[in-house]
């Protein structure tokens, strides 16, 4: 069974948790608020007892080390992370990467979900390890009659779920050109 942690995992990745349920994995979820984790694991039906949920924020670095450490623990190493992190991702993917590396000696997926302004500005990463292999989704915009809006979760979900089944370096959800064109 495939070990996957969602981080920030009730928002908008909600969709993309209950999919890999769905895909047999034991799936672990980050966020702080503990009414839409509960949420989350109503929806998850019988398959609750491969999902693990967590209310944190995952700033507090050594917390979240702790966790990851104690997880792998658990259940055995991560096969694959995606992040949805604000602020200051590169130190929480720095803490993430350094659990795994410690838990396991083969290739992992990093999937890291950033933002359209990736595209013009790319975010700071931390050095991986090199079991780490690293992916970058970046949630663009839909052009459409002569106008452009923002992704709904479910073209998020669906674009981030087949990222994780189809590992890029980079993949576009959407489009980010031009860029100007945002909404
Ligand atoms: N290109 C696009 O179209 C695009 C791109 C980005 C966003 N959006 C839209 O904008 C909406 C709002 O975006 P959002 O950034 O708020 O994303 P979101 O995915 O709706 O919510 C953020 C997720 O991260 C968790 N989280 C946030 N800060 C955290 C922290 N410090 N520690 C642990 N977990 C944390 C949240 O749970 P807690 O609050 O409980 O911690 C939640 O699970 C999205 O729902 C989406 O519709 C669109």
């Amino acid at each position: 069974m495939e070990n996957a942690l969602v981080i920030g995992g009730t928002g908008m990745l909600r969709g993309v948790v209950l999919k890999l349920l769905e895909d047999s994995c034991q799936v672990f979820v980050i966020a702080r608020h503990r009414d839409a984790l509960h949420a989350l694991q109503e929806e998850a039906g019988a398959a609750v007892e491969r999902l693990t949920v967590m209310a944190m924020d995952y700033h507090d670095l050594e917390r979240l080390g702790r966790w990851i450490a104690h997880i792998q623990l658990m259940h055995g190493p991560l096969d694959r992370v995606i992040a949805w992190v604000h602020d200051d991702a590169a130190a929480v993917l720095r803490v993430v990467d350094h659990e795994v590396y410690l838990y396991r000696r083969s290739p992992w997926n990093l999937f890291h979900v950033v933002g359209s302004r990736a595209a013009v500005d790319p975010p700071q990463l931390p050095t991986l390890s090199e079991n780490c292999r690293y992916h970058q989704v970046i949630l663009g915009f839909i052009q459409e009659s002569g106008s452009s809006r923002w992704l709904t979760h479910q073209e998020i979900v669906s674009g981030v779920y087949d990222a994780v089944k189809h590992p890029a370096d980079f993949t576009v959800v959407g489009t980010v050109e031009p860029y100007e064109n945002r909404p």
